[in-house]
């Protein structure tokens, strides 16, 4: 009965037209809704290519009074995702048309092993050594290397940092390694959901012990396996669609992402349903979801544990260099919400606010936002992305 109610439901679906939407890659999006575009390219110093996108200004061509460059704002994703989470939703509701429409030259970054960051000068993603990274290499790299470029490209010394969930993980880091001639580039970074390490734990990622992951970890290292192209599988998707996308099974769809954690309060617009799981999740390695688990035993940011005789060599020391995020003097303004399953509001609270010194200016506990509400949620336009803009406002003007 439910497998001939499932298959009714995707052959409805393979009959059905897709969203245009659906098709589109990041800058094929941006320009369909009529804003202006650029493809950017940074090539890593370790070799692999990734694709930025750049809205310079908004529909109407704005600019904020009193500034003589549009200043730069820069959105890194979360894990599995990609630039795509900050275009989701319609221009009025998604943070990159949302601030290009308030005045500012919207940067939005990617990462390696996404779609966004699949092209390397001599590794193929065919190659175990191609996803030889984890959140380290996003850091170290990937966001270096981009707001390094987005300055460049646009003669700024400085810039706004929007990052979410793995994307504060990896500005964490590199704020935590950097000097702070090199946080001076970050005039204030905005953390949506922001993660520097776990005290509560969290499936799967707490399944294995501490033995079997370091077992695992030094398997992937000598390059037995690497790849990890996480995917929804095809009919399962064509049937989350068809059931967001009609009006009778609607009430199912919102009800299945609240049981999931995944929103509260019905505020994901479930007709974006498609156009959402087309171009999520993406790809990471499996090394990187490997270092994730370390993270939840650490309780704390560190580099990848690689196991004594390996760390003595890549890293000087037996142990995993820890990041110190009492180091960062870059202003920093925290988002959370006790509704997050992932990045708790305990854990904002005991490891993120505790460990930071002086770079730590503010700290916003939301009501109701699930982790995935700072991508899709609707209520994240009015609670989360304006009172950033209007914070950069003062931040700029008093
Ligand atoms: C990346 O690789 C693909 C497939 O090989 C190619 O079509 C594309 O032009 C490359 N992009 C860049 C930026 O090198
Ligand atoms: C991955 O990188 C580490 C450290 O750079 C190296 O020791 C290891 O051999 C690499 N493994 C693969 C499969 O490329
Ligand atoms: C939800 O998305 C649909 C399809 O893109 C759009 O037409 C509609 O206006 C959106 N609803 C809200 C409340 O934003």
């Amino acid at each position: 009965m439910i497998a001939i109610f499932l298959l009714l439901l995707i052959s409805i679906g393979s009959l059905k037209s897709k969203e245009i939407e659906e098709t589109l890659d990041a800058v094929e999006l941006i320009a369909y809704y009529g804003y202006p575009v650029e493809r950017h390219y940074v090539t890593t110093d370790d070799g692999y290519t990734i694709e930025m996108q750049r809205i310079p200004y908004g529909r109407d061509d704005r600019s904020i009074d009193g500034c003589t460059k549009r200043p730069v704002v820069f959105f890194m994703h979360g894990l599995f995702a990609t630039s795509y989470m900050y275009l989701f939703n319609l221009p009025s509701q998604s943070a990159a048309f949302v601030f290009a429409d308030a005045g500012f030259d919207v940067w939005l970054g990617n990462i390696r092993g996404t779609e966004y960051g699949l092209n390397h000068t001599t590794f193929h993603p065919k190659e175990a050594r191609f996803w030889n990274f984890t959140l380290y290499e996003h850091s170290h790299f990937d966001l270096r290397q981009q707001i390094e470029y987005a300055l460049e490209k646009t003669n700024q010394k400085s810039l706004f940092y929007v990052g979410h969930s793995q994307g504060t993980t990896v500005m964490f880091a590199r704020l935590a390694e950097a000097d702070a001639t090199w946080q001076s580039k970050i005039r204030i970074f905005f953390a949506m959901g922001p993660t520097a390490g776990f005290l509560k734990p969290l499936m799967p990622f707490t399944l294995l012990g501490e033995g079997q992951l370091q077992k695992l970890i030094q398997f992937v290292l000598d390059g037995k396996f690497g790849i990890l192209p996480v995917e929804v599988p095809k009919a399962i998707s064509s049937i989350i669609t068809n059931i967001c996308q009609s009006r009778f099974f609607s009430p199912l769809c919102s009800a299945g992402l609240n049981a999931a954690g995944l929103e509260t309060l019905g505020q994901v617009n479930t007709s974006r349903i498609p156009i959402i799981i087309s171009h999520f999740p993406s790809a990471t390695s499996t090394l990187n979801l490997l270092h994730w688990a370390q993270i939840f035993k650490f309780h704390e940011l560190r580099r990848l544990d690689l196991g004594a005789k390996r760390n003595l060599i890549a890293y000087g020391q037996k142990e995993a260099p820890k990041f110190d995020i009492g180091n960062i003097v870059a202003q920093t303004i925290l988002y959370f919400s006790k509704e997050d399953q992932i990045t708790d509001e305990m854990d904002v609270r005991e490891i993120i606010m505790k460990q930071m010194g002086p770079g730590l200016i503010e700290s916003y506990s939301l009501d109701h936002f699930t982790h995935a509400d700072y991508a899709i949620g609707l209520r994240a336009t009015d609670e989360v992305y304006k009172p950033i803009i209007y914070r950069i406002s003062a931040h700029l003007f008093f």
